[in-house]
């Protein structure tokens, strides 16, 4: 696989794993965040995001007003109001919004918050694009305890949603950055949801990052970022193709 240059590089654990934490951190620009318990701190899918949108700025070259859909901690949002994109933040979880609201706030960022399920509480022409990090294991049988609903997706039922949502949402030229994993999730299902809600894969990055556990030190996962417009535009196949390669070892 070709890697492109300038990856993150290498930094372990004392176990000699390598750290995600730290990783992370060089590509915050300095943010400061605090995480609460019960919300998913920044993460694998979250770096990989951050990683594809460092790789590819013209993905949102033509944005000005973005909402991140699941914010969880604010990363995204604060990362892109840091860029002086015009940001909305929103997720179903109170304290997730309240956590994003308070890194926001932290790092001197203006990002206009909301508690809402998927993008049903925005008014259509509100944003230019969406970014969102949902939830992209769909097996709904596995339980992450309080982390659940930040982790799995039924089937990608909050995802077949968004994208039916985004229709009305955006416009002909709107853009959709979309975390998958097809080593975590199913990359098949999630690609016939996103051709059947009427949406298109115009570019992808794809980023390896071992994500080890306890019981599985080497284990290794695959992470597309996918950017969609709607259908009509000239698309790409995935997930071959690796634009992006990101080692952490
Ligand atoms: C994988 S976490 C991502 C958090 C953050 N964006 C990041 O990259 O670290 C997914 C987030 O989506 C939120 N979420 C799940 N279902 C949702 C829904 N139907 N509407 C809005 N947010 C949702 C969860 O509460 C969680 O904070």
């Amino acid at each position: 696989m070709a890697c492109r240059s300038g990856s993150p590089g290498t930094t372990r654990s004392k176990s000699g794993a390598p750290n995600v934490r730290t990783t992370i951190s060089r590509f915050l620009d300095g943010l400061a965040l605090e995480v609460p318990e019960g919300v998913l701190p920044p993460w694998y899918s979250s770096l990989a995001i951050l990683a594809a949108l460092s790789e590819h700025p013209e993905w949102l070259a033509h944005v000005r007003r973005v909402v991140d859909v699941g914010c969880g901690s604010g990363v995204l949002a604060c990362w892109l109001a840091r860029r002086g994109l015009n940001v909305i933040a929103l997720d179903i979880d109170t304290t997730a919004a309240i956590a994003t609201s308070a890194n926001a706030s932290r790092n001197g960022l203006r990002v206009k918050i909301l508690v809402c399920n998927l993008t049903y509480c925005l008014a259509a022409g509100t944003v230019d694009a969406l970014i969102s990090n949902l939830p992209f294991d769909p097996d709904g049988s596995r339980n992450h305890g309080r982390l659940t609903r930040a982790l799995v997706d039924a089937e990608y039922r909050s995802h077949r949603r968004l994208l039916v949502d985004a229709q009305r949402l955006l416009d002909n030229d709107g853009r959709i950055v979309l975390a998958s994993s097809p080593t975590i999730g199913d990359g098949d299902l999630l690609r016939t949801i996103i051709a059947e809600e009427g949406w298109a894969v115009l570019d992808l990055a794809s980023t390896w990052l071992n994500a080890p556990t306890p019981k599985h030190p080497d284990k290794r996962h695959l992470y597309c970022t996918l950017l969609l417009g709607k259908q009509g535009a000239s698309s790409r196949n995935w997930p071959h193709g690796y634009v992006l390669c990101v080692g952490l070892d």
